[in-house]
């Protein structure tokens, strides 16, 4: 992501190109330390070329790329009301579930649960919102191809929220402030009941303002980040003992090393997201309850009847790359069981993990990839997708480490909170909105 420059020209180097925004770490210039061969620190870690490139293009990602295909990504009024609507558990069959119900700011917008509980148990574990703008498919198994085309699943999902969308948009045309909001942003509501196309519409339309929303929900950057960006700046790994006030330990750094190298995370987690996006079967047992789940192989035939895709008729591009991209989908049989690669950013905020929520901590999951041990062969005609790493319990530590660094500056306060409190975006509660709504939220504490 435009820093391979920078590192061919200072891999070869290892010594700082600005040195004197070096040697003083986070303390600043004025006390200029000398640099000396234990600048290093204690971890011994030597990182190599490949792997001097792979963790530059791990920095942090920046603003979300732009959305084509929904014309409010960026609008602050659509970002608003999407605030209000995902904390709305009036759109909900029983008006007790929110999106934020499962994504819960306070657990890195996810529930803590191994499978979410919306009316019912459902059969996945809630992945995160934070960040997920930068994906290109959503969804464990990629099931929709945008944020906004995201929004109606949970809402109508039986298992999940239950709600018809002429039931949805109904709850939009009686609260008063969502009503003047949506209009003002859309244009009059259609007739009641929405149903048919025209609820579609208004359905698509109400997802694209979540959108607007979630695409505000970005973590800053993390120790990593900062680690990375000094390291940039001085030309050589560090690790706490010369920088002190950063949060990167030896055995974080130890860990990174695995994690680029022999532990081969970054064949599949590369990138800023710690992710390629794309699927891979790796064959973890399902739950005992559950039954294996054919993740992309199914998901594919699904998005490309929906009427919510990119190349559909409520996209605002059908015809843009992503669009393209969908109608040229097709089902591979050798990705049943596959799902998306998930992004490592903000992970140890979002056990349990795995897409059945198989394991309940980051050690497990490491020691998983270390052992593969309960994994099943998918299809027989194929070889298994990863290999023992037979990591030691040293090893394991180290990575965890180092993935604990991950961890983001949380999103501005004002868009974490509920904004039928304090107001959607703003810090100054509006009494218009605490009104409206002050009925449902002393029902149903979330
Ligand atoms: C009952 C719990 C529940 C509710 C309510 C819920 N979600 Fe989710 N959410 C999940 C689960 C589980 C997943 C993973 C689903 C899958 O892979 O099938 C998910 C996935 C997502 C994703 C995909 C993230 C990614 O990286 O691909 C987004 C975005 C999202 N939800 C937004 C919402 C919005 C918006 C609402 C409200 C309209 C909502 N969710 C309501 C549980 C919930
Ligand atoms: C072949 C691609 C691939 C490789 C190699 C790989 N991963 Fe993964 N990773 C995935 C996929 C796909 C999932 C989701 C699997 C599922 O739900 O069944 C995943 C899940 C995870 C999760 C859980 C994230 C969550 O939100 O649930 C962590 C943590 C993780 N991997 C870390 C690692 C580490 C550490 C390594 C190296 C030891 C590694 N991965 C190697 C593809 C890969």
């Amino acid at each position: 992501m435009g820093y391979r420059h920078v590192l061919i020209v200072v891999a070869p180097m290892a010594f700082c190109l600005l040195p004197l925004a070096c040697q003083g770490g986070e303390r600043g210039a004025a006390e200029p330390r000398p640099r000396t061969q234990s600048d290093r620190g204690t971890s011994g870690v030597e990182l190599g070329a490949a792997q001097i490139e792979r963790v530059n293009e791990m920095g942090h990602p920046g603003p979300p790329p732009a959305d084509d295909t929904n014309l409010v990504a960026d609008d602050l009024r659509a970002a608003q009301l999407g605030h209000l609507l995902f904390f709305d558990a009036g759109l909900s069959a029983n008006g007790k579930i929110s999106c934020a119900s499962c994504h819960d700011p306070d657990r890195g917008f996810t529930d803590g649960l191994a499978l979410n509980q919306g009316l019912e148990r459902g059969r996945r574990n809630t992945l995160t919102v934070l960040d997920a703008a930068h994906m290109r498919w959503f969804n464990w198994d990629g099931r929709f191809d945008s944020l906004w085309g995201q929004s109606h699943g949970p809402i109508s999902h039986p298992r999940e929220m239950g709600s018809s969308f002429a039931e949805a948009v109904e709850h939009v045309r009686e609260t008063p402030d969502l009503r003047a909001r949506y209009e003002q942003i859309f244009g009059a509501l259609p007739p009641a009941p929405a149903s048919g196309m025209a609820g579609e519409a208004t359905i698509a339309n109400i997802g694209k303002a979540i959108a607007a929303y979630e695409r505000r929900l970005m973590t800053g950057p993390s120790s990593f980040d900062r680690w990375v960006t000094r390291w940039r700046d001085c030309g050589t790994p560090r690790d706490a003992d010369s920088v002190p006030p950063m949060d990167f330990s030896a055995s974080a750094l130890r860990g990174l090393d695995l994690f680029t190298s022999r532990g081969l995370c970054w064949q599949c987690h590369v990138g800023p997201l710690l992710s390629d996006g794309e699927f891979h079967a790796l064959g973890a047992a399902p739950r005992n309850d559950l039954i294996a789940d054919g993740g992309r192989f199914e998901s594919v035939p699904q998005l490309k009847a929906s009427p919510f895709r990119s190349s559909g008729v409520h996209s605002a591009s059908p015809q843009g790359e992503q669009g393209k991209l969908v109608e040229s989908l097709v089902a591979q049989p050798d990705q049943w069981g596959a799902f998306r690669t998930p992004n490592l950013r903000n992970v140890a905020l979002t056990a349990p993990y795995f897409h059945q929520g198989q394991f309940a901590t980051l050690e497990e999951v490491v020691t998983f990839y270390s052992t593969l041990e309960g994994s099943v062969t998918l299809d027989h005609h194929r070889e298994s997708v990863l290999r023992r790493r037979d990591f030691s319990p040293t090893e394991i530590s180290d990575i965890v480490s180092f993935l604990r660094t991950l961890t983001g500056e949380s999103p501005p306060a004002d868009w974490v909170r509920d904004p039928w409190r304090f107001g959607p975006g703003e810090s100054i509660p509006s009494a218009e909105v605490v009104r409206s709504n002050s009925a449902v939220a002393a029902e149903n504490p979330r």
